[in-house]
């Protein structure tokens, strides 16, 4: 096999000068490592010496898939809200710091927004020498997504209380919360996410030191996923309780995917979401995220046999597919009964209460990430889900939900409820324009 792989990667001595042209032909060709790993796993532990000796400074080479897909900062929406869940994150608040107004934020999102184009593109974050750190210098942009929003506050330090959109009025209080206000909202908020953990470290390292006197960092989140590549196949995550997440979400090719996740612009619009009055036009395009830090209490989780587990969420464990039968992507059957006369999927199981069937409709995308912040002091891991949700109208996704799972969710004994932010999260800019101009420049 190891004779089958692709020439790898060219050696660090040719690269080139510093500069964007220098470190994109390095990138590339030092990410081939993976695609070499895809053929045939040449560079995994094994294979790994074999190949770099291999390494010729003249061969032509492809970057490997994960490390040369990228994501787009430019489009009607941000990325990494449809983006494919990537295996790593950060979602990093902000505070504006004593003194810093509209104007400042303004020229902060114009620098953040510039940065994060070029990183995206798996360019270094500056022009200027010794400006990037060097953390992502040999790899791709390895769907490298940026995404800026803003909370309540932001809106009483810029003076825009005016324009602020009322799904960003405060939640309500659930009974279940153990919310610590010091690692909950803030007035700007940053998602990273990106396939490679330098990659993400680097965007995170540059966004912060160029916040610099203009905001502060309130709170800081990491996460991770599944590495693409890690299954055979494309499948759905798996979470730190070891259940399959994500199948209900909606579908891009829904019909009323945009009209569930994407706030819509005032015009020709009923008037009756938060996003829709000319307050919030700016917000055209965008979305909500509302993000819950959720600790799973897993020794008690990894007590219940699978049986039980399963019953809690009303889907198998193996391959996700409902209790009332079929494969993971056939719809829950939420009437049908087994032998004893009792439901399949049981009254509080979290599916069946969570489900848009049993909300008026009420749907959000979930797009999370799985915690580990090492083990507290009673020895329980500190670990959970970072779950991030994407909406049109908070009050119409989140919220109804979050109420009904607060009153009977079979899962509630196993979480804990730990931080809570909403951020509106402007559309995406257009060439030339950065994220959240049209709110901060009009
Ligand atoms: C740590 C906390 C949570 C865990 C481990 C968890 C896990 C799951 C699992 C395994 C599923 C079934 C597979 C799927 O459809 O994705 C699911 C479905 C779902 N969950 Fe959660 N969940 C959590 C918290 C929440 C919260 C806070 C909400 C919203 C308030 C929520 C909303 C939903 C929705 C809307 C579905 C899809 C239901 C459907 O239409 O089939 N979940 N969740």
């Amino acid at each position: 096999m190891k004779d089958e792989a692709p020439k790898a990667a060219r050696s660090d001595s040719d690269t080139g000068a510093a500069g964007a042209a220098g470190a994109v032909s390095r990138r590339r060709l030092l990410g081939t490592a993976g695609a070499a790993g895809a053929t045939g796993l040449v560079l995994g532990a094994a294979g790994g010496a074999a190949a770099y000796a291999g390494m010729r400074a003249d061969d032509p080479v492809a970057l490997t898939t994960v490390g040369s897909t990228r994501a787009m900062f430019h489009g009607k929406h941000q990325a990494g809200i449809t983006t494919p869940l990537q295996a790593r994150g950060h979602l990093i608040a902000f505070d504006l710091a004593p003194g810093a107004g509209r104007k400042e934020a303004a020229a902060l999102m114009r620098r953040w927004s510039a940065t994060a184009e070029r990183l995206m593109a798996g360019r270094p974050a500056g022009d200027r020498d010794g400006h990037d750190t060097g953390i992502a210098l040999d790899a791709g942009p390895s769907s490298l997504t940026v995404t800026f929003g803003f909370g309540r506050t932001f809106f009483e330090r810029t003076g825009l209380t005016g324009r602020r959109p009322a799904g960003l009025d405060p939640l309500p209080p659930f009974s279940s919360d153990h919310l610590d206000a010091k690692r909950s909202d803030g007035d700007l908020w940053v998602q990273i996410g990106a396939d490679d953990a330098l990659v993400a470290f680097h965007a995170l390292r540059a966004l912060q030191k160029e916040a610099a006197a203009t905001a502060r960092v309130r709170w800081q989140m990491n996460g991770f996923n599944r590495t693409p590549g890690a299954t055979e196949q494309q499948r759905t995550a798996r979470n730190l309780m070891g259940q399959i997440d994500g199948t209900g979400n909606p579908k891009p090719s829904d019909s009323d995917f945009d009209q569930r996740i994407f706030v819509p612009s005032s015009t020709g619009s009923d008037g009756a979401s938060p996003g829709s009055g000319p307050e919030s036009d700016w917000l055209a395009g965008g979305s909500y995220a509302v993000v819950r830090r959720i600790r799973m209490l897993l020794d008690d989780w990894e007590k219940l046999p699978v049986e039980r587990q399963e019953r809690v969420i009303g889907r198998r464990k193996a391959d996700g597919a409902p209790l009332s039968g079929g494969t993971e992507t056939t719809e829950m059957d939420l009437d049908k009964a087994g032998p004893d006369g009792r439901l399949l999927i049981p009254d509080n199981a979290h599916s069946r209460i969570s489900s848009p069937e049993k909300n008026g409709g009420a749907a959000m995308l979930r797009r999370p990430f799985s915690y580990h912040d090492g083990i507290a002091a009673d020895g329980t891991p500190d670990a959970g889900l970072l779950f991030i949700c994407w909406q049109a109208d908070p009050f119409r996704g989140f919220v109804p939900v979050q109420r009904k799972l607060d009153r009977g969710d079979a899962l509630s004994p196993f979480i804990r409820h730990e931080a809570s932010g909403v951020f509106a999260v402007p559309g995406g800019a257009a060439k030339g324009e950065y994220v959240g101009q049209r709110l901060l420049e009009s």
